[in-house]
């Protein structure tokens, strides 16, 4: 699935778009030092996947694309799981724990969990007692 994920991102022509962003990403993901804290407002591209419906594969495409996309194009990707009734990314993404906190600044961060290159957060991660699996 995950080559189909990036044979549609390239068949879409988007990820032209994403060159610079690619060079750079792919330059970012081996700079060593304090790293720029980034808000919503610097995400450079935001693909939402939704449908009105539940059980009908949103977050099994999600979990593929973004690691698609940070696995076969090198793009720096976050995953956002704001479902509150089912969120099966953790499982999917093979997370599981509470996120760490970033206390430098003068507001404490939720540190996003990583696996597969992709940045993960997900209200599953504050589920005490998450069975959840779709
Ligand atoms: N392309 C697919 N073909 C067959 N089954 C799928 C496919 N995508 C997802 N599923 C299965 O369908 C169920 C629901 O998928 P899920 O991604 O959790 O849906 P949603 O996030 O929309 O609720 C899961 O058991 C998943 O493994
Ligand atoms: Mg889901």
């Amino acid at each position: 699935m995950w080559r189909c994920a990036a044979d549609w991102l390239s068949a879409t022509g988007w990820r032209f778009a994403t060159t610079a962003a690619h060079g750079a990403a792919r330059q970012q993901q081996h700079h060593v030092g304090p790293q720029k804290k980034l808000g919503l407002k610097d995400v450079q591209h935001i693909v939402a996947i939704t449908s009105a419906k539940g059980g009908v594969g949103k977050s099994t495409t999600a979990v593929n694309v973004a690691v698609a996309m940070a696995t076969r194009l090198g793009l720096r990707v976050g995953l956002l799981d704001a479902d509150i009734h089912g969120p099966s990314i953790p499982t999917l993404m093979n997370l599981k724990g509470k996120p760490a906190l970033d206390k430098a600044g003068s507001q404490a961060l939720m540190l996003p969990k990583e696996n597969y290159r992709v940045k993960t957060m997900s209200f599953g991660f504050f589920l005490e007692h998450s069975l959840i699996t779709s």
